[in-house]
């Protein structure tokens, strides 16, 4: 029996290993000078700590966790996102008590049950930043502007910026009555979950992909005419950082996102590339949910970016020429030689050199054959009558050029000849 990946689940290759490793240096670089901390949570967490955090009536919660009952019967789901986690081990260590303006980052695997299609998967893998502690705008507008930041420095141009508000529990609720008014006017043409949502929790119809429902919402009042005056100063502040900083951004009332905790500043990075997937990154400020999960009344703004669609639209641009070589192949021919170059092979990889040796030791043709296969740059032959000499021979694969080098010494006259 040959076992392949389950549904949804996918291996990242060595070939592509290289991107994610770029995406991840660049993530932490760019952290670093925003002042934002690693932190590492577990995948595993309480089930309730999602159903209450991200809402009941949200897909997430409703249809696409993972949950297995521990020995006593309690859910526990493995993560479909950071954002409660990093909020749960925010109250459980009082890390506002030492700086009361945490700025995390955290970066790893999430699970969703969805169905699987390009772009979306059922283990990906979010880089993901909370900013606990102010109420913004200014926080809204350096947070969203490091995301942005992240993925223009990967060199990815051509995506938009959609920002929204959501409103305050104060004016909110007159826009979810108004919703829930005219949704109850079309209830023949929803979907039998938006007939339930229109009752519950209005605002999660947005998030439907049925035609009808969509149609709907469409029609339906948005959120913008019910701000109350803070809201919209608030938002109206947010503009103008941006503006001022001149990172282009399109408004879409529209964009309530799929999880219940967001207040005010809602946003998300869009593509045209990826087909249905077009986010590749989403986030907005969430001031109730730090209380909501049993800590002070803190606010806070977060985002997650979608690391499986970056790497897809780095892919599509990737220069597939430029591929990693290693510095040096040292073929040995002969018993001496063999055992003489393997300590040669330490030395260079301890100063930071990638050398590569034939394990089986063949012929020459055959070791030749195999530097050709790894695309190395330069090749040391040695066979036992070089160690006898003193002299081999240093092939430079490109230009096909041979040097003969002396054996004495012979470490750093490759350290020097490989820099
Ligand atoms: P989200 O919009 O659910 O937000 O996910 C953020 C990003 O993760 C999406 O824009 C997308 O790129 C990627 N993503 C989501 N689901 C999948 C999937 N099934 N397969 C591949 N990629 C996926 C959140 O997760 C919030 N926690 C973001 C946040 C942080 N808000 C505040 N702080």
């Amino acid at each position: 029996m040959e076992f392949s990946t389950i549904k949804g689940f996918k291996d990242i290759l060595p070939d592509e290993v290289g991107n994610w490793q770029q995406l991840e240096k660049k993530a932490r670089r760019l952290f670093h000078v925003f002042g934002f901390n690693e932190i590492k949570t577990p995948v595993l967490e309480r089930t309730e700590l999602f159903s209450r955090g991200i809402g009941q009536e949200t897909d997430i919660v409703s249809k696409e966790m993972y949950t297995i009952p521990d020995s006593k019967g309690r859910g526990q789901t493995l993560r479909p996102e950071a954002t409660a986690s990093v909020v749960r081990a925010y109250i459980q260590h009082r890390l506002y008590q030492k700086y009361p303006v945490q700025k995390l980052f955290s970066i790893g695997p999430m699970f969703r049950h969805e169905r699987p299609q390009r772009g979306r998967y059922r283990q990906f893998h979010q880089i993901n930043a909370e900013f606990i502690g102010d109420p913004g705008p200014k926080s809204d507008a350096d947070l969203i502007i490091l995301c942005m930041s992240l993925i223009n420095n990967l060199g990815l141009n051509e995506l938009k910026l959609q920002i929204n508000s959501l409103g305050c529990l104060k004016c909110r609720p007159l826009f979810q009555h108004e919703l829930q008014d005219n949704l109850a006017q079309k209830e023949d043409a929803l979907c039998e979950d938006c007939l339930r949502r229109s009752k519950t929790n209005p605002l999660r119809v947005f998030d439907c992909k049925v035609e009808g429902c969509r149609q709907i919402v469409s029609k339906a009042p948005t959120i913008s005419d019910f701000l109350c005056a803070e809201c919209l100063d608030h938002f109206n502040a947010l503009k103008s950082y941006m503006n001022d900083v001149k990172v282009p951004f399109a408004i879409d009332h529209s964009l309530v996102r799929g999880l219940d905790y967001y207040t005010r500043t809602t946003f998300e990075i869009q593509t045209e590339h990826l087909g249905a997937q077009n986010a590749v990154a989403g986030g907005g400020r969430y001031d109730g949910l730090v209380k909501l999960l049993g800590g002070p009344d803190h606010p806070a703004i977060g985002f997650a970016i979608g690391m499986e669609r970056i790497i897809a639209l780095i892919s599509e641009q990737h220069d597939k020429t430029k591929i990693n070589r290693p510095n040096l192949f040292i073929a040995a021919i002969g018993e001496k030689a063999e055992i003489e170059t393997f300590q040669w092979v330490m030395k260079l990889r301890k100063a930071g050199f990638w050398v590569e040796i034939d394990y089986a030791a063949k012929g020459l043709k055959s070791q030749m054959k195999k530097a050709g296969r790894l695309a190395v740059k330069k090749v040391l032959i040695v066979g036992d009558d070089e160690i006898a000499t003193g002299k081999a021979i240093l092939r430079d694969m490109d230009t096909k050029n041979q040097d003969e080098v002396d054996l004495q010494d012979i470490i750093n006259k490759l350290k020097e000849l490989l820099l």
